[in-house]
């Protein structure tokens, strides 16, 4: 169906996904807090975005021409329309043609958005603008041959429109905490800028909330998470007041112990596994039947012990799940919050008040690798979870989220020179510094984390002319090593550089040690105000001394000196 003139553009939500699409906002709601035109709609193909509105300046703007790809995805949110998410700065259309390609092979400059007004179509130009100016300063070239990339611009404008899509379908005055999930990007000075941006942080470990400590993250800004908390950080986190979510009865006895000893102001709370099922991608899917996180809500007797929980102490007053990351169709995700809110509302019946004050519906949006285009968006997800459960929006509830991905990923380029240009058995492959070590999942589940590799020049210029198929091989010893296999892109030859897109999240902060490859330099860029783009070091690259200090240098005698029955 062609985009219509639904209100939110929400046909193209729900009842859209994986079917219809369209439901363009070319009636949007101009008016709304966060003045946000309707998004395409998923698969199918959306509207042409024609119509404006006026108070928050929302035109509809959306649609493009999203196919129906493997996940539906990729469709919808894009075009040339205006979308005023705050009211101030303009964002343009989430980029025009989505697409996902099963293979990922999706070309440079599909998206794009509108030009006169940013959005995904600035960002492409930010990134070009900062690749060339990495390679003319030296940070990229042939002594530094790889780094990770980071626009600061586009992590605060995500960070924006995350608050503003929840702004708008909440009630007003609700509470609610956007919690960055550091594990998506476990780097200091990011975290600092999402703190100031308004985003707290979800840890999953000590150095998680190490890190977040040190980016200067408030505890009552703080969220832990992780499935296997010892009695020293569980005490750790009573004691600095972070909200706690017992991932299992045996934690539940923990925090017991620890609450008898001394109360504590941490919000606390029982992840539970809504048990609603996997998405595409196994590894990430975390409400599966067997999953390891959660109390597992669909178990003999697991609901009632839940509820048991929550009426013998009172101190419980949040819900927390998180129903996958990755690879989760929305509806899904909206049914596990609709589950979670179901549970809070028996145990609140149960107890005769309003016990859990709190919901925590975890992270998950699924970030779109197929092209620039951002979809789908927190102001879909958003109103479709107001849509689905329309209870968690009414003001009732405080809420807290913990994406990841989709603050991130769009926002990081890691781009490596190609050291050698050669080819084997008719397939030319462009061998580069950026490998397993930087892009770890993608190289060794290539089927499930596909990248786009953009092509530039020996000048950091992107590279155009006659596509050849090649593959893009990384540094480390093992054939698999590959970021792309037989892809069609501009030849890369001997000094270019290849840029793999959208490894902002989980792929060069999460460096794999492999080969004792360093650790890449990591840096932050934005427009200088003049024509330029400015750096910040965000994360030194890692020294030869450093790799083998890490490697036990100080300990080169260990082993040999180890006094034992042989050598004594
Ligand atoms: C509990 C929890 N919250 C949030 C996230 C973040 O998910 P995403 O990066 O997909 O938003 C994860 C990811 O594994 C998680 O386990």
């Amino acid at each position: 169906m062609d985009g219509g003139t639904g209100r939110y553009g929400d046909a193209g939500g729900a009842a859209g996904y994986g079917g219809h699409g369209g439901g363009d906002g070319t009636g949007g709601h101009g008016g709304g807090a966060a003045g946000h035109g309707g998004d395409g709609g998923m698969g199918g193909h959306g509207g042409d975005g024609a119509s404006e509105h006026g108070a928050g300046g929302g035109a509809g703007g959306h649609g493009g021409t999203g196919g129906r790809g493997a996940g539906g995805y990729a469709a919808g949110d894009g075009g040339a329309g205006r979308r005023g998410s705050d009211g101030a700065g303009r964002h343009g259309g989430d980029g025009g043609t989505g697409r996902r390609g099963s293979d990922g092979a999706g070309g440079r400059g599909a998206g794009g958005g509108a030009g006169e007004y940013g959005g995904d179509g600035e960002r492409v130009a930010r990134r070009d603008a900062a690749v060339r100016a990495a390679v003319e300063r030296g940070l990229l070239g042939p002594a530094a041959p790889v780094v990770g990339l980071l626009d600061v611009a586009g992590i605060r404008e995500s960070a924006a429109s995350l608050r503003a899509a929840f702004d708008a379908v909440l009630a007003p005055g609700t509470p609610v905490l956007h919690a960055f999930a550091v594990k998506a990007t476990p780097l200091v000075p990011v975290l600092r800028l999402l703190d100031a941006e308004g985003i707290g942080a979800e840890v999953a470990s000590p150095g998680e909330l190490a890190l977040a400590r040190a980016a200067g993250v408030p505890p009552a800004r703080t969220v832990l998470d992780s499935p296997a908390k010892t009695p020293a950080e569980l005490r750790e986190a009573l004691v600095l007041g972070i909200a706690v979510n017992a991932d299992n009865p045996q934690e539940l006895e923990r925090i017991d112990a620890l609450m008898r000893s001394a109360p504590s102001r941490s919000p606390l709370g029982i992840r539970v596994n809504p048990q609603l099922g996997g998405g595409s991608i196994e590894s990430t899917s975390t409400a599966t039947a067997t999953s390891k996180f959660g109390v597992a809500l669909r178990d003999e007797g697991a609901r009632e012990w839940v509820v048991r929980a929550y009426l013998d102490r009172p101190w419980l007053t949040r819900l927390h799940a998180h129903t996958g990351s990755q690879g989760i169709p929305l509806p899904l995700m909206a049914r596990g919050a609709a589950e979670t809110y179901a549970l809070a509302e028996e145990i609140n019946a149960r107890a005769g008040r309003r016990q859990i004050d709190t919901l925590d519906i975890g992270g998950g949006l699924p970030v779109n690798f197929a092209s620039d285009a951002t979809t789908p968006t927190y102001a879909r997800y958003a109103r479709l979870l107001r849509e689905a459960v329309p209870g968690l929006f009414d003001g009732r509830y405080g809420l807290v989220t913990e994406f990841g991905r989709s603050l991130l990923a769009k926002h990081g380029t890691v781009v490596a020179r190609v050291e050698y240009a050669k080819s084997a058995g008719g397939r030319r492959v462009a061998v580069t510094h950026a490998g397993v070590q930087v892009a770890t999942r993608t190289v060794y589940v290539p089927a499930a984390w596909p990248l786009r590799i953009v092509a530039y020049d020996a000048k950091g210029r992107p590279k155009s002319g006659t596509e050849v198929v090649q593959d893009v091989a990384g540094p480390a010893c093992f054939a698999g090593d590959l970021l792309a296999e037989a892809r069609a892109l501009p030849r890369l030859d001997q000094g270019d550089y290849a840029a793999a897109l959208d490894t902002g999240a989980y792929y060069f902060a999460h460096h794999y040690a492999y080969n004792s490859l360093a650790r890449p330099g990591i840096y932050g860029f934005a427009p200088d105000g003049a024509g330029g783009t400015a750096f910040a070091t965000v994360r030194e690259p890692q020294t030869l001394d450093e790799i083998v200090a890490e490697a036990g240098g100080a300990h080169a005698s260990a082993l040999t000196t180890l006094s034992t029955p042989e050598n004594r």
